[in-house]
């Protein structure tokens, strides 16, 4: 991620609070990049909007999430940090990457069957094109490096597609086709603390299920203790833990946590049962979380401030993006070249 001209740009919705998957999958990364790259990062309020919301609450969100990457390590001075809604540059592009993108492809997204469930007849056409807006956020600004969780990698392989499309059928060079940035281990997909086999998600139903930002450090201890595992002790060989999903999340979030791998953390804990390593598992991740609770604690307090700083981000994306827009509206006959 160090040389060339690079530029970064991901987004989080403003919805729920901020969970451990968001953090070792997207949010530490994104913090470790802004020294190396050029990044711009912003609350995805407009998607958002796909499903049911409370307007008074989704004001108050936005400000929450602002708070919460702020507390984790971004940087306003070196990252723009900004509020998708006020960068109408996004809307407009994504309508005409709309007609872009073709149905066959939207039809394959598997965060629609998921999301709109048995209703789909019922769901928002926003929840349904809301990849394509996705492509737009991230083509606005040329990204080339897209930091996500494994879940968001067939959007941006979608946004790929889309760039690809455009250049070809109106003969430019305008869009970077940008690579879907995962990290590995535990940051790939941290799992539910419930159910090894799915991802930790502010949409599960269960609160044990995740560790949020807010929780409390007896709480993030109540959550690993009751977290589901196995009766086996742990083995010396990851390769062993193949078939039980439930270990394998446990020493990946520690893993991923403390910035050792599975192997040295096995190499550690090798013979004993999760009663020796659930309190473990639990110290390091209060240790993560609870000074960056502490901050946003502070940082919730000064509403106004936090308005500011998204505005003057907003105002450089403003900037950054308008160059593209013009540049595809005049390949596409809106304006003159
Ligand atoms: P969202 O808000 O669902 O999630 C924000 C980021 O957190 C990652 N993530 C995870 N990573 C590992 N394990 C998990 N259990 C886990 N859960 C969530 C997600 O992969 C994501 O990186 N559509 C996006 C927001 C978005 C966006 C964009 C991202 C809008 N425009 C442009 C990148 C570029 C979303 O709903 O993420």
């Amino acid at each position: 991620m160090s040389e060339g001209a690079k530029r970064v740009v991901s987004g989080i919705q403003p919805t729920g609070d901020l969970h451990l998957g968001n953090l070792l999958g997207a949010i530490l990364r994104w913090v470790r990049m802004q020294d190396e790259v050029e990044c711009l990062f912003f609350l995805a309020d407009l998607h958002a909007l796909t499903v049911d919301i409370d307007p008074a609450a989704l004001r108050g969100q936005v400000r929450e999430m602002a708070a919460a990457l702020i507390a984790s390590g971004i940087d306003p001075q070196k990252s723009v940090l900004f509020t998708h809604s006020a960068v109408p540059a996004h809307s407009e592009l994504a309508w005409i990457l709309q007609c872009t993108a073709r149905v066959g492809w939207l039809n394959r997204m598997t965060q629609f069957k998921e999301k709109s469930g048995k209703s789909r007849e019922g769901a928002s056409v926003g929840l349904y094109t809301y990849p394509v807006l996705q492509a737009a956020d991230i083509l606005l600004y040329k990204a080339t490096h897209v930091p996500v969780g494994d879940d968001q990698k067939q959007h941006i392989e979608l946004a790929r597609d889309i760039a690809i499309k455009f250049n070809t059928d109106f003969d430019v060079e305008l869009f970077v086709p940008p690579e879907p940035f995962i990290g590995g281990g535990a940051a790939a997909r941290v799992m539910s603390l419930r159910d090894g086999n799915v991802k930790m998600s502010k949409s599960d139903p269960s609160e044990m299920s995740r560790i949020n930002l807010s929780d409390s450090d007896d709480m993030i201890a109540q959550k690993i203790r009751k977290a589901k595992t196995d009766p086996e002790p742990l083995p010396e060989d990851p390769e062993l833990l193949a078939g039980r999903p439930e270990a394998r999340n446990l020493l990946a979030i520690y893993a991923a946590t403390t910035g050792a791998s599975v192997e040295q953390v096995l190499a550690r804990f090798a013979g004993q049962g999760f009663g020796a390593f659930k309190p473990a598992l639990a110290d390091t991740v209060v240790e993560l979380i609870a000074p960056i609770r502490q901050r946003l604690q502070q940082l919730r307090e000064d509403g106004e401030e936090l308005d500011r700083i998204l505005a003057a981000g907003a105002e450089r994306a403003r900037a950054m993006a308008a160059p593209t827009l013009a540049q595809a509206r005049a390949a596409l006959g809106l304006t003159r070249a």
